[in-house]
């Protein structure tokens, strides 16, 4: 069973899926890996270390999209792309399932099992697989660290002869995964930090974390059985607008990470350019949900603009500022996700459609759209 791993074809994409730590792994369990030449050149990592790992390389892309029996990537790929993969193949990825259907109807086309890397479930089992989490949290690390380079002020109190300076402030909307380690990230640095979000049971880990919990009365807001924040009525979007203008105006950073399942649906258009407009000239707004339309108004897709004196960034890839360590988690993602199913006796990846994690990342299989989410 030969898996192949194509070189991401984004051009901004700095991140590598596979390691040659982690091909050592994969090729002792007994599977044939082959990779596109240069798949590790934007960490510097040459063909030849895949190659002590066991694998292939391949002679051409093109060949190594046909003679695969499972494709891994990071990217969704393009309809071109799956117009050349082996009929009957598994093809594992981020692809924005809900919004591209174009590519669901190019799998169905050609009989490819296409599995979302974005819809592994959020079960114990799956956490060591959880590209979304893995990446989240290296998100909330970067905004934080542009966002510093991006203030005019440090970050820490300081008491000097000189006199004190207060310490940064930073409002983190969203307190998941990127929310709490953006609020980790900003304290280890000496901020003063509050944050909000919209599911009761970040307070107590918002707290844990050293930082101020920002109450607004929303009524029932509750979460789904995913874990995943439910949308706001319009009447409790404005409550909460009008809860946390007041805290924004006086905040030197806003990092806004407020998303609807992961960024897979439209993410709340929170931050009003009023908003912004009563900051501190100089302050800096950071945008992590912009993928998904944007928390923040104003905000474009890696452009930083500015907005009445205020620094806006947004970025539609924030691991990859830190692509070395971002690979990192993503290869331990895949290397756990393909050792999950590996069949070592018949040395085969073992499809199992009725168990938990494929149920749900499956998306489609011999040319129908399986996914009862997506088809919903
Ligand atoms: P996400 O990316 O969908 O959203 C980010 C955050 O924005 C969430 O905390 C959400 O509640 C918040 N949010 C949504 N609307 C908001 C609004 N109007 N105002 C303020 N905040 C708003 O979610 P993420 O970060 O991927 O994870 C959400 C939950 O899933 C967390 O509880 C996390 O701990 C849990 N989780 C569980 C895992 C597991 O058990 N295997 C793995 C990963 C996450």
């Amino acid at each position: 069973m030969i898996i192949g791993i194509p070189k991401s074809s984004a051009d901004a994409e700095q991140r590598v899926l596979a390691l040659p730590e982690n091909v050592a792994k994969l090729t002792q369990q007994g599977m044939n890996i082959t990779i596109e030449s240069g798949l590790g050149a934007s960490l510097s990592i040459a063909d030849q270390a895949y190659i002590d790992a066991g694998a292939t390389v391949a002679s051409s892309v093109e060949k190594l999209l046909a003679d695969a029996d499972i494709v891994v990537r990071i990217q969704p790929p393009t309809v071109d792309q799956v117009k050349q993969l082996k009929p009957h193949s598994i093809h594992v990825s981020m692809l924005n399932p809900f919004t591209d259907d174009e590519l669901i109807e190019a799998f169905n086309a050609r009989q490819v099992t296409a599995v979302s890397l974005e819809m592994i479930p959020r079960i114990t089992r799956a956490q060591k697989m959880d590209v979304l989490s893995s990446q989240a949290s290296l998100a909330g690390y970067a905004a934080v660290i542009l966002a510093a380079q991006q203030v005019d002020k440090i970050f820490p109190m300081m008491m000097t002869p000189a006199g004190t300076i207060s310490p940064c402030r930073v409002f983190v909307l969203g307190a998941g995964v990127a929310g709490l380690q953006a609020i980790a990230t900003a304290k280890r640095l000496g901020a003063r930090v509050d944050a909000f979000d919209v599911r009761p049971d970040t307070k107590e880990q918002v707290e844990s974390l050293g930082a101020k919990f920002l109450e607004i009365d929303l009524g029932e807001t509750g979460q789904t059985a995913g874990g995943y924040a439910n949308a706001l009525s319009e009447e409790q979007k404005q409550l909460q607008i009008d809860g946390q203008t007041k805290i924004i105006a006086q905040s030197d950073i806003v990092i806004a990470t407020a998303q609807a399942m992961g960024g897979l649906k439209p993410a709340p258009r929170l931050i009003t350019q009023a908003m912004l407009s009563a900051m501190k000239p100089g302050a800096v707004a950071v945008d992590l949900a912009i993928e998904s339309g944007g928390n923040i108004e104003g905000a474009v897709a890696d452009q930083l603009v500015e907005i009445d004196q205020v620094k806006v960034l947004a970025l539609s890839n924030f691991p990859a500022q830190f692509a070395d360590s971002a690979s990192q988690m993503l290869a331990s993602n895949i290397f756990h996700f393909l050792s999950e199913f590996w069949d070592q006796e018949a040395q085969s990846f073992a499809l199992k459609l009725d168990d938990e994690i494929l149920q749900s990342a499956v998306i489609t299989h011999q040319g129908e759209t399986v996914s009862a989410v997506v088809t919903a």
